[in-house]
C-alpha cells in the first residue's frame, strides 16, 4: 500500500478529488466545500493536493506560501480510514514542503470543535494563537515556529 501526496492540476482532478472524498467535505463545516468554492480557493492561491492510498483519495490538503508562512488546511480523514494515523503524514508532508521551500512557521486552520485536531497539532509542535476566523469565527489558527 503506497501512501502519496497528487496535486489537483486541472478541474478535472478537482472534480475528482471531490468526487471520492465527498464525506470528508461534507464533515468538514471548516470551509465551504462545492467545486465553485474549492475553485476559488484555488483561484485564490491555495494549492490543492489528495493524500492517496494506492489510488483512493482519503483528504484533501490545502497550502499556500504568504510572506514567511506555510498556510494550511486539510479536510477530515475519509472515515473508513481515521485511526490509522494518516494525518501524521499529512502534517509531515506541510512540514517537509516548509522547510524545502525555506519557510519559518507553518500555519494550520481547523475547526474550534476538532479537538482531535487540537491534540495531533500539540503533539507536532504547534501552539494555538488567540485568532479565531471564518464568518462565524469558528476557524482557529495553530501555528508552529521552524527552527
Ligand atoms: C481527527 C483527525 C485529524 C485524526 O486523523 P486520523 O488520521 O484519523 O488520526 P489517528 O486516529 O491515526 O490519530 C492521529 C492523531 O490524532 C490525534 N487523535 C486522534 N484521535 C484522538 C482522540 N480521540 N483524542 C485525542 N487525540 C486524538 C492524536 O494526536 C493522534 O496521534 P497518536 O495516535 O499518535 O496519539 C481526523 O480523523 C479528522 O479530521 N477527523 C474528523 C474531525 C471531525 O470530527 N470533523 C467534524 C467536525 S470538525
Amino acid at each position: 500500500m503506497k501512501v502519496s501526496f497528487k496535486k489537483a492540476k486541472t478541474e478535472k482532478d478537482i472534480k475528482s478529488i471531490l468526487d471520492y472524498n465527498i464525506d470528508a467535505f461534507s464533515d468538514s463545516p471548516d470551509f465551504k466545500w462545492t467545486f465553485e468554492e474549492i475553485k476559488k480557493e484555488v483561484a485564490d492561491g491555495w494549492e490543492l493536493f489528495s493524500l492517496n492510498l494506492d489510488a483512493e483519495v482519503l483528504a484533501a490538503v490545502f497550502y499556500k506560501v504568504e510572506d514567511d508562512s506555510l498556510l494550511t488546511k486539510n479536510t477530515a480523514i475519509k472515515i473508513t480510514h481515521q485511526g490509522s494515523g494518516f494525518s501524521h503524514a499529512i502534517k509531515e508532508f506541510f512540514e517537509k514542503v516548509a522547510r524545502e521551500k525555506g519557510l519559518k512557521k507553518i500555519i494550520h486552520y481547523c475547526r474550534i470543535d476538532n479537538f482531535r485536531m487540537y491534540s495531533l497539532n500539540e503533539s507536532h509542535g504547534y501552539k494555538k494563537t488567540p485568532r479565531k476566523l471564518g464568518p462565524d469565527g469558528q476557524v482557529v489558527e495553530w501555528m508552529k515556529t521552524l527552527d
